[in-house]
């Protein structure tokens, strides 16, 4: 099935222990079998967004029928979240025939104004009391008190980050890295679900499964280009050790 197993089995060793494998393979082709082997599989993905991007190893420029009609085959097998261009997100909608349960917005800065992503759960629902934000006015007295009970105020259905620039910190080789902040509230959103495990059929350079190992939640990372399951590697591996 996987094409490097090696991969995987190199996280684990001396003593290191990942929640997750990582597959140097064709999503398509795989993720049956891999889901097969989870007891509740969840997709958490971005796509890639059929827009031209130079991927390694990656055509970005399929059919669009085509896009959306092998898109909507996996998403419509399994619980799905999956985060794109909100015109996409309705026209993927469409192809799968079933509604989101719930949308969020993320929302972040460019050069002119603000732009938005959507991320959609088709068959899963978020918990926003899941994640907490500090409340504003950190100095009050109450509010202190307030954000020590509570651990801060829930969450909402939109979240605002900057995008992966070349200058940011977390920043890998890969072209096009969701920032990290916002898949740890996809993923804390969904940490109520016991028993669940996250595949990522899409996983560029890994950065859901770094939320998940951060959240406590075992994954699965398919990616079809061998340079990309490197930076995953090497991103899971700083945070086992
Ligand atoms: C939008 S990027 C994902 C970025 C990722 N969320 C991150 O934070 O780095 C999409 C990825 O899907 C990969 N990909 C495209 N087709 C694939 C396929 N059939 N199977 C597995 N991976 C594929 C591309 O190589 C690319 O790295």
């Amino acid at each position: 099935m996987s094409k490097d197993a090696g991969l995987t089995s190199s996280i684990a060793k001396e003593g290191m222990m990942s929640l997750g494998r990582i597959y140097n393979d064709d999503c398509f082709e795989c993720i049956r079998d891999i889901a097969n082997e989870c007891e509740h599989p969840v997709i958490v993905t971005d796509p890639p967004f059929n827009i031209g991007y130079h991927y390694h190893d990656y055509s970005d420029h399929m059919d669009e029928g085509e896009y959306y009609r092998s898109l909507a085959e996996i998403f419509n097998e399994y619980p799905s979240v999956v985060v794109h261009y909100p015109e996409s997100l309705h026209r993927l909608t469409l192809e799968m025939g079933i509604a989101p349960d719930r949308v969020v917005s993320w929302v972040y800065p460019s050069n002119t104004r603000r732009q938005h992503r959507d991320i959609a759960f088709y068959g899963i629902q978020p918990d926003f009391t899941l994640v907490r934000r500090p409340y504003k006015n950190p100095n009050d007295k109450r509010v202190r008190e307030l954000q020590k009970r509570t651990g801060g105020g829930r969450s909402y259905d939109w979240v605002e980050y900057n995008q992966v620039k070349n200058v940011s910190k977390e920043k890998t080789s890969h072209p096009c890295q969701m920032p990290l902040a916002l898949m740890m509230d996809v993923i804390g959103w969904l940490s109520g679900y016991k028993d669940i495990t996250v595949i990522d059929p899409f996983a560029g350079s890994g950065t859901t499964a770094v939320a998940c190992e951060r959240r406590g939640i075992p994954w699965r990372a398919i990616e079809v280009d061998r340079s990309y399951c490197e930076i995953i590697h090497d991103r899971i591996e700083g945070e086992v050790e």
